[in-house]
């Protein structure tokens, strides 16, 4: 460490005489020079601290869990911090109605469990997001119909959702993915011309916004995910947000096995409608009102290291951040995701591209594989329920029309992802992270 920072404020104090100092000072010099280089190439490391690790646990979060273990109330039936947490977490957004639930695949299964998708009807969603989305959709035996998506969003393609509904679209899914909203003018209004409810996937963007309003208040629901990588956290879990009384309703029966209705007030009753159970549990909801007491600050800080690391990453050549679109008003940035062009970088392959990252200490994925082409579409195409519903010939122009999204292609061919937990540390990280990729840049044809 004392010798990185050294070398460090070496290189600073060289940048104006640097040429005299190669002339006067060789061995230095060729210190310096292994320190500019990338440490896959044995330079030193650009990033030699360590993110911030994740989740946070304080001894809030003890008191919760200790105190739930004690009281022996550990269901929601007989606890009160589920619905403790949905009063907050219904404030925090400003929803109309928070039901918490298992998972954001639960919050997902519910909301399409309460508008009847089934066998026979299609939901429009996109290619670009965690296969949950796709699960949901394929469970139920409706068909995921896949809009493309805008490479410079990675969120669905807004003008391409037209084309893609049929007499059979029940649903627009729109994925509000690494938790930056997907165009939801656009969405919304197409929603409304075609009378189509619009369910957001905000399994990854708490406290995203669009226009100063959260995401997943503006659809007729927003679901959402506390999975131990997200934003909020209690291992698992998840939530339903809606401001339509009925739908309110229908979510919390569906999500208790037909039971009960809460916002009309009648006790325990049955509904005499299908469900499941797919609630949350009252240690989990003990954790999330824990875990919210930081959420609002932890927003901020991600917000304001990721708007800077955007400035630094857009004056690289070959790396493009994630464009949001002009009604967002903040950005979750559950992820922080940009493209890279390997023509910018001497055509360093994207794998090597992150090993290199990772030698700085800089840990990054390449995220979503093509889904769209991969085994999961192809088995559907040949499942017999789905060849029972849908006959043989619809499946192969569906596969087809599946196969067939280049820019998701693309996307998931160039992508690069940071973890959330990344943008929770001072700002020098950020620089330090560009610094990364600029020497990764200038050695990039050694690297190849
Ligand atoms: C976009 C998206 N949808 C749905 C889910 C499912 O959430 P969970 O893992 O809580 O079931 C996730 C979780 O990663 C997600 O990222």
């Amino acid at each position: 460490m004392q010798n990185h920072v050294t070398r460090r404020k070496f290189l600073g104090s060289t940048t104006v005489a640097g040429a005299g100092l190669a002339v006067g000072l060789p061995q230095i010099t060729r210190g310096a020079e292994a320190a500019a280089k990338p440490a896959a190439l044995g330079g030193s490391k650009a990033f030699s601290g360590s993110f911030p690790g994740w989740p946070v646990v304080e001894a809030a979060e003890e008191e919760a869990v200790l105190a739930t273990l004690r009281s022996k109330h550990w269901y929601r039936g007989s606890g009160k911090n589920v619905a403790r947490f949905e009063d907050a977490y219904q404030q925090l957004t400003g929803a109309r109605h928070a039901l918490a639930t298992a998972s954001g695949t639960a919050a997902l299964t519910t909301a399409l469990g309460a508008l009847h998708v089934g066998p026979g009807d299609e939901v429009i969603t996109t290619p670009y997001t965690f296969v949950a989305t796709y699960n949901v959709i394929v469970l139920n035996y409706a068909l995921p119909i896949f809009v493309d998506v805008d490479p410079e969003s990675f969120q669905i393609d807004a003008d391409k959702i037209e084309a893609a509904i049929t007499p059979q679209t029940k649903a627009l899914l729109p994925v509000h993915i690494a938790g930056s909203p997907a165009d939801l003018d656009k969405i919304l209004a197409i929603g409304q011309r075609h009378k189509l409810p619009v369910i957001e996937d905000a399994c990854q963007a708490h406290l995203g916004e669009w226009r100063g309003r959260k995401v997943g208040t503006l659809g007729l629901a927003g679901c959402f995910s506390f999975q131990a990588s997200k934003n909020l956290n209690s291992g698992e879990g998840g939530a339903v947000l809606t401001n339509d009384d009925q739908f309110a309703d229908a979510c919390y029966h569906f999500h208790t096995q037909g039971q009960a209705k809460k916002v009309t007030g009648a006790s325990f009753s049955y509904a005499g409608t299908r469900g499941s159970n797919l609630r949350l549990c009252e240690f989990q909801g003990g954790l999330l009102l824990a875990q919210m007491t930081r959420v609002v600050a932890q927003t901020q800080r991600r917000t304001e290291n990721a708007q800077y690391l955007t400035q630094l990453l857009r004056e690289i050549p070959g790396i493009t951040p994630a464009k949001l679109y002009p009604g967002t008003t903040r950005s979750a940035y559950h992820l922080y995701m940009f493209r890279y062009d390997p023509e910018r970088f001497a055509r360093l392959p994207r794998a090597k591209f992150l090993a290199a990252l990772g030698k700085e200490g800089v840990g990054a994925s390449g995220g979503y594989g093509p889904m769209h082409r991969g085994a999961y579409v192809a088995n559907l195409a040949q499942d017999p329920h789905f060849l029972k519903v849908y006959g043989e010939k619809r499946m192969q122009t569906w596969l087809e029309q599946t196969r067939n999204c280049p820019q998701n292609d693309r996307v998931c061919e160039q992508a690069v992802w940071f973890t959330q937990n990344m943008l929770l540390g001072p700002r020098t990280d950020m620089d330090q992270i560009a610094e990364a990729i600029r020497k990764i840049q200038k050695y990039a044809a050694e690297l190849v």
